[in-house]
């Protein structure tokens, strides 16, 4: 009843002001504020996560309330019809991903409502990527799409008024570098966040320093960006609660014995008064919302309503308080009119700590099989991307596949999805959803290369299960199969790539008909004998493949009678002598020497270093706390807490097996019932693979189980050490400090651990050690000379943060089996991070796709399909190429250089062969036109005299713009080390 009363309302309202006015948001939509007073800020906003204990539908819809009450279509219904009854009131829209949704169900009546709330800026996007996106575990990559995503949406639905100004970060764990660099590159004048180590947080509300310049590059020009940190967490006041789902009193302002005007409103002033003691302006932002708030949203509104007036009643008093409805961009607004200066900030936020005994890195490796299966969804992503560009699918439903492949990525970004932080049954619903969009893109890509080959009928399949060398598609033979490769990198590459095949003798043919070298080695038995899989396969064909951007190879069998045993001279099976000391394992470029007492790794020579280097896998063993406490809180799917002294595995004999092949050399180390590894060097690859096999984790004994890897070696890294953010560029670490303040040691371990999505190493002046990973997960080095990774873990407590479940996660039937690989390089040490390590990264994340289909020909590209991108130089990589309407195709260009060169080349070749009409150049989400950014530009403490007027950011360079009647120099583009410019193409 309630409901359909105040949809009468709405449609009455509607009907009295039809018209969109001109647009009026942004800063000419800002309240006005008073001079000499404390101005408040109220931002309404709701909180909504794009799944955690609940899935995404269930969220949006509403369903399964018993779990968590919240149904974000109803706070949006309520918004919106609460916005339009009064022109002062305002609400941040941040998840686009929900936005959308429910835009989409609504009547062309209500868009129009919805339109006209924009366009005079009462209804405001701040983030306004697909999802709030984690931090610690994101790809910058997957970062850049999905923001790319939302703000696509945005500006397609409700034009320039849709854009985002500022990031609203607030509920990520802690937060990184990269991203306030993205949102710097994005045009963004601001971000704010609400959760930072709690020491660092009292440190800086005593300091005055809760709102910063964040240098966010350490290449970049122009990469500050204002930072600001909420006063009360995210939530409003406390006792200022008037959702449904809060307990606070209403404002009470009838004639009635309950009045409890003056008391509202003086704890309200005493309040901001208190608060504005910590900020250092005259201004100060309160948000008003929390989870899932407003499903109910006139309950909200009228109280503010009434909370603003009576507030500010009190001026007639006296009182210097001036409270009126605003955002977070007027907010920051107002801050920029302002003439003064703010702390800098150089480092990060990691790790965070909410208490002594609450450090959040345990979610660094929370769910490691999600985490690789959302960057298998990026590879998958990328690669499809481009192929839709290279064939020109522009078919409605292929633009559908692609779409949904998009969000489904938006969505795994967010802070409670890639994370590993959500609920088991939110998790499936997750890998549903991801896995059901790579299905539909798998289309596309077989559709693609169906035109791009001459394969005209291919079955262009991809395997999904590569890891565990199974697929499908050669399970019964791999004669006559052609393996496509296609490469995502800019650059020609030549790789190893290994096909699951029955124990044959093979011959591998390539698109002119020469033979390529291959040779079959054994899957380790730990995986053949892994439960679940089919065991049609149990060797893998290894050949090297070169390729440009995509190349067929034809797998045949060779018709020769006993052919098992000619095979089996092909790799050498060195079962190791108990009477040697010493396994030696070496190529051109790498020599690895092994201890057969232990069967561990003892010593590691390449690019001329030599160096003692010892791996072993331990055992963190779980706190076993009640959870009533903080003290007695226990390791869970945020918090990583270890109880006592770790135990390290191989101690014992690790069994060895030595398979000496002609390109590949292998070590399958058996470590124990649960963990086993192959240790792998290619011929002339400069790099040692390390793939390992662990779970089910046993818990049998009642406690739950870390699982890292250490390398030991005698590198004097003196408390340093370096990790990557969110895969770009590398930050110093240093054991046992931050960079603003004392952090609170009582958790040694768990406190000494960053992110590591990429990569980690350490370096003294000669030698440097670096490990790059296939996922994120959380790293250390606890003592010099020593780094170390988090692989698994299985645990039995909640850690008592929301979630409500213990992170033990199954999978047919007993704990999850995880496999994954890192990297190791060792090299002379260097003073900048190692360029090589950094291309060396993104060719392992963008490596060939492996497509398969039937045919007893090689079969050849359509090669005047394939742009040409010879003239990129070398350290430039294709961040992105793909479709970004039916007639424009977006391109990211990164310089992976670090080591102080810019680098110059024309685009017009590139330009050309996409047929190219127009091209300009735009801010890194690929939706503003460069020439239009504009940005605030803060003053900063110690940087000399305050500017007497307001500074702004413009494009850092010239912006491209350039159409086919110009001459070659027009299309020269020129980066900057670790620079990213992003260009779209309209074609003719
Ligand atoms: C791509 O396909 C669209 C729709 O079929 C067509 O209009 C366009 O000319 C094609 N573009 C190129 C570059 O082939
Ligand atoms: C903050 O950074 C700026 C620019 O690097 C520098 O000039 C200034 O001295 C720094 N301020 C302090 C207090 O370190
Ligand atoms: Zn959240």
């Amino acid at each position: 009843m309630e409901y359909f009363s105040g949809v009468l309302v709405f449609i009455t309202l509607f009907l009295l002001n039809p018209v969109v006015s001109e647009a009026t948001c942004g800063f000419k939509a800002c309240p006005n504020t008073k001079l000499n007073m404390i101005n408040v800020h109220l931002v309404p906003h709701s909180h909504d996560d794009v799944g955690w204990l609940k899935t995404v539908d269930q969220y949006y819809y509403g369903s399964q309330n018993s779990i968590q009450h919240a149904g974000v279509q109803y706070i949006l219904d309520t918004v919106v019809e609460e916005l339009l009854k009064d022109s002062k009131r305002r609400f941040i829209q941040v998840e686009t991903f929900f936005f959308s949704k429910w835009y989409s169900e609504q009547t062309e009546a209500v868009q129009r409502a919805v339109q006209k709330l924009v366009s005079e800026g009462r209804l405001e996007f701040a983030g306004g990527a697909w999802s709030m996106n984690d931090e610690a575990t994101v790809h910058y990559q997957s970062v850049i799409d999905q923001f790319k995503l939302g703000l696509k949406y945005l500006k397609d639905t409700f034009g320039d008024c849709g854009r985002p100004t500022v990031g609203w970060q607030i509920d990520p764990f802690g937060h990184s570098r990269e991203m306030a660099s993205i949102f710097a590159q994005m045009g963004y004048n601001g971000q704010f966040f609400a959760r930072m180590d709690y020491l660092d947080k009292l440190q800086r509300l005593i300091d005055q320093e809760m709102e910063m310049i964040w240098q966010s590059s350490e290449y970049l020009k122009n990469s500050n960006i204002f930072t600001g940190m909420l006063y009360n967490h995210y939530s409003a006041p406390p006792g200022f609660c008037f959702d449904i789902n809060c307990q606070d009193a209403p404002i009470i302002d009838g004639e009635s014995y309950d009045n409890n005007v003056d008391k509202r409103v003086s704890d309200f002033i005493d309040y901001v008064k208190t608060m504005a003691e910590s900020y250092r302006s005259t201004h100060i932002m309160v948000p008003m919302g929390d989870d899932f708030q407003y499903e109910d949203a006139g309950v909200n509104f009228k109280n503010m309503d009434k909370l603003i007036k009576y507030v500010n009643d009190r001026q007639l008093a006296g009182s210097q308080v001036n409270v009126f409805y605003s955002t977070p961009s007027c907010y920051l607004y107002e801050l920029h009119q302002l003439h003064q200066t703010w702390p800098n900030k150089t480092e990060d936020f990691f790790p965070y700590s909410s208490d002594s005994h609450s450090y959040w890195t345990g979610y660094f490796t929370s769910r490691p099989t999600q985490k690789r299966f959302h960057r298998d969804g990026n590879h998958f992503f990328q690669t499809v991307k481009q192929l839709s560009v290279l064939a020109n699918l522009t078919d409605t439903q292929h633009l559908e596949n692609l779409e949904s492949l998009s969000q489904a990525m938006g969505i795994m970004q967010h802070h409670d999805a890639v994370t590993g932080t959500e609920k088991q049954a939110v998790a499936r619903d997750y890998d549903r959803m991801l896995f059901k969009a790579i299905v539909g893109a798998e289309n596309n890509a077989r559709d693609a290369l169906r035109s791009l080959t001459n394969l005209t009928s291919g079955e262009f399949e991809s395997c999904l299960e590569l890891n565990i060398s199974v697929c499908a598609f050669t399970q019964n033979t791999a004669n006559n199969v052609v393996v496509t490769l296609v490469n995502p990198l800019a650059h020609s590459s030549t790789q190893y790539v290994r096909v699951p095949v029955k124990n044959e003798k093979y011959i591998v043919t390539d698109e002119k008909g020469r033979e390529i070298p291959s040779e079959v080695i054994p899957v380790p038995w730990e995986v053949l004998a892994l439960e679940h899989r089919s065991n049609g396969t149990q060797h893998e064909l290894v050949f090297k493949a070169s390729v440009e951007k995509i190349a067929n190879f034809l797998i045949r069998v060779l018709p020769t009678p006993k052919n098992i045993e000619e095979n089996h001279r092909d790799f050498l099976e060195e079962k190791v002598q108990n009477g040697d000391d010493e396994l030696i394992v070496e190529n051109s470029l790498v020599k690895l020497s092994f201890d057969t007492t232990t069967g561990g790794l003892k010593t590691i020579e390449m690019n001329g270093i030599a160096e003692t280097i010892q791996q072993s896998f331990e055992i963190y063993k779980g706190f076993r706390g009640n959870n009533d406490e903080a003290k007695n809180r226990s390791s869970g799917a945020y918090v990583f807490r270890p109880d006592g002294d770790i135990e390290v595995l191989n101690n014992n004999k690790v069994e060895l097996t030595f398979y000496n092949g002609t390109r590949v050399k292998e070590v399958h180390q058996h470590v124990n019932e649960w963990i086993s590894q192959v240790i792998r060097i290619y011929d002339e690859v400069n790099h040692v693979e390390f793939e390992w096999l662990v779970g089910p984790i046993p818990v049998d004994d009642e406690v739950g189980k870390e699982i890292i890897t250490r390398f030991s070696s005698n590198i004097a890294s003196k408390g340093k050490f370096y990790t990557d953010s969110n895969g770009r560029e590398m930050l110093e670490r240093k054991r046992n400090q931050r960079e603003n303040f004392d952090p609170n040691m009582s958790e040694g371990i768990s406190g000494n651990y960053y992110p590591v999505t990429g990569q980690i190493s350490l370096q003294d002046d000669v030698k440097r050690i670096t490990l790059l990973n296939d996922r994120a997960q959380g790293g250390a080095s606890l003592k010099d000379g020593e780094l170390e990774l988090m692989l698994h873990r299985r645990l039995l407590s909640d850690d008592a943060f929301g979630v409500g479940e213990a992170l033990n996660e199954t999978q047919y039937g007993t704990g999850l089996i995880a496999r994954g690989k890192i990297y190791l390089i060792l090299d002379a040490a260097s003073e900048k991070p190692n360029h090589a390590e950094r291309l060396l990264q993104h060719e392992l994340d963008q490596h060939f796709w492996r497509f398969f289909s039937k045919s007893n020909s090689v079969p050849s590209v359509n090669k005047h399909m394939i742009p040409d991108f010879t003239a990129f130089p070398k350290s430039v990589e294709l961040l992105s190429f793909e479709q970004y309407s039916n007639d424009q195709i977006l391109i990211r260009v990164e310089n992976l250089n670090t080591e102080g060169n810019v680098v110059s080349f024309n685009m017009q070749p590139l330009f050309e062969s996409l047929n190219g009409d127009r091209i300009w150049e735009t801010t890194l989400d690929g939706n503003m036109q460069l020439s239009d950014m504009k940005r605030f530009k803060f003053s900063q403490d110690g940087s000399g005299v305050i500017p007497s007027s307001v500074e702004y950011y413009y494009a850092p360079h010239n912006p491209m713009s350039s159409d086919s009647t110009m001459s070659a120099h027009e299309f020269v583009v020129t980066l900057i080390p670790m620079q990213i410019r992003t260009f779209i193409i309209q074609r003719k």
